[in-house]
């Protein structure tokens, strides 16, 4: 799918916008604070309803005026698409689709798909394992709305477990009622966990051949499923026809063991929300012991393997946003991504105006953005 054309008033730093794209590459050069990121968003926010920068919808209009607008228009295989939006300082916000209002986000879901890169992504290879938690389940609640639904009972459940066992801190006979909650616990994480490892096993293979491909073979991506239940579970064990069974034994065992810590922290040490994904190269783990650069290019590998993820769901490719990226990439590196994306569309912003003479053989329109104006180069 490809936007064709973008419309903005009143939107951040943009007066009146109207920009039409190329269905390949479109380059946008600027310095800072010129309005780079906020055409992005304001694509991100056509796509999704809402922003990857700010939860406030008002932040997106304007300071001092009162409304925005967005519009944009979109190529589909099968069908042609306008998602408008206005945005109101004091009402919430409104959504047409084909010039037809619509109540629900979701219908926005149908029109327009992108993937988002900016520096922000690195968080997923540097930062704690809550960030990569959340990409997962993020990225398998897509898929899977069930899977959602069972995080939301996996995490309600968890709360009251951890409040039980605070209070049996307090009175030991309690822990008889402990049984129950561990119970539906169990098999909510043991679904949890089995959702995840084959999930890994699919996103570990498609980035596997992505990074192979942006480095020019030099490095092997791989990601593995870390599971604290076992830790040598792993991604491979979902082709085991006893995997279910297993990880409840372990399950049980590994709760029993932490019992007696569990209630002196008051907390629940056991389980997949304290899980993780290793990201590993070329035998490494990235996270301890990657350079800048690789961990920028594992980081653009994973949300590269969520691009192919959802062409294969919807039969589509979507719309790739990349933010400022490419200049902290080698030229070598640069050059393999540029030819991989080559056939979806993609909108690039960057600072550094030598980046698109390496798109010279490809088909892409340049644009320079300067205090909210965007002229074509
Ligand atoms: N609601 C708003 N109203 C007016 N201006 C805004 C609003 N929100 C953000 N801005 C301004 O828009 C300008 C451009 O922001 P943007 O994040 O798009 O910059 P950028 O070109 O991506 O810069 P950088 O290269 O530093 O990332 C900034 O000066 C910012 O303060
Ligand atoms: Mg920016």
């Amino acid at each position: 799918m490809e936007v064709t054309m973008v419309k903005l008033i009143n939107f951040r730093n943009y007066d009146e916008l109207l920009v039409e794209l190329n269905p390949k590459i479109n380059i946008f050069v600027g310095d800072n604070a010129q309005g780079k990121t906020n055409l992005l968003e304001s694509i991100y926010v056509s796509a999704c309803g809402k922003s990857f920068r700010t939860s406030k919808d008002k932040n997106l209009i304007k300071i001092n005026k009162d409304q925005a607008y967005i519009g944009v228009k979109i190529n589909r295989r099968y069908s042609n698409k306008k998602v408008e939006i206005k945005l109101d300082k004091n009402k919430i916000k409104r959504v047409k689709v084909n010039n037809y209002e619509v109540e629900k986000i979701s219908a926005l879901y149908n029109c327009l798909n992108t993937v988002i890169f900016s520096p922000e992504d690195l968080k997923l290879i540097k930062e704690g394992p809550q960030v990569r938690r959340n990409f997962l389940d993020e990225e398998i609640s897509r898929l899977k709305p069930l899977y959602r639904h069972n995080i939301q009972k996996y995490n309600k459940i968890l709360y009251q477990r951890n409040n039980l066992i605070k209070s049996i801190k307090k009175n030991r006979d309690k822990i008889d009622t402990l049984d129950i909650w561990d119970k539906q616990l169990m098999d909510l994480g043991t679904s949890i966990i089995i959702t995840r490892l084959k999930f890994i096993n699919k996103l570990s293979k498609i980035s596997h051949s992505i990074h192979s491909k942006i480095t020019g073979n030099k490095e092997k991506l791989k990601l593995s499923y870390y599971c604290c239940i076992n830790n040598k579970i792993s991604q491979t064990d979902i082709f085991n026809s006893k995997l279910k069974d297993s990880i409840i034994n372990d399950y049980k065992i590994a709760i029993q063991n932490s019992i007696e810590a569990d209630i002196e922290k008051g907390s629940t040490s056991i389980g997949p929300h304290r899980d993780d994904i290793d990201v590993i190269i070329n035998n490494v783990n990235v996270r301890q012991f990657g350079s800048q650069g690789q961990q920028r290019t594992s980081a653009l590998s994973l949300k590269l393997a969520e691009v192919e993820l959802i062409k294969n769901e919807i039969g589509e490719y979507p719309v790739l946003l990349l933010d400022d990226v490419l200049s902290e990439l080698d030229k070598s590196r640069r050059k393999h991504l540029i030819s991989s994306f080559k056939d979806i569309q993609t909108i690039i912003t960057t600072t550094d105006n030598i980046i698109f003479e390496e798109f010279e053989d490809i088909e892409r329109f340049v644009f320079s953005i300067k205090d909210g104006e965007i002229k074509k180069v």
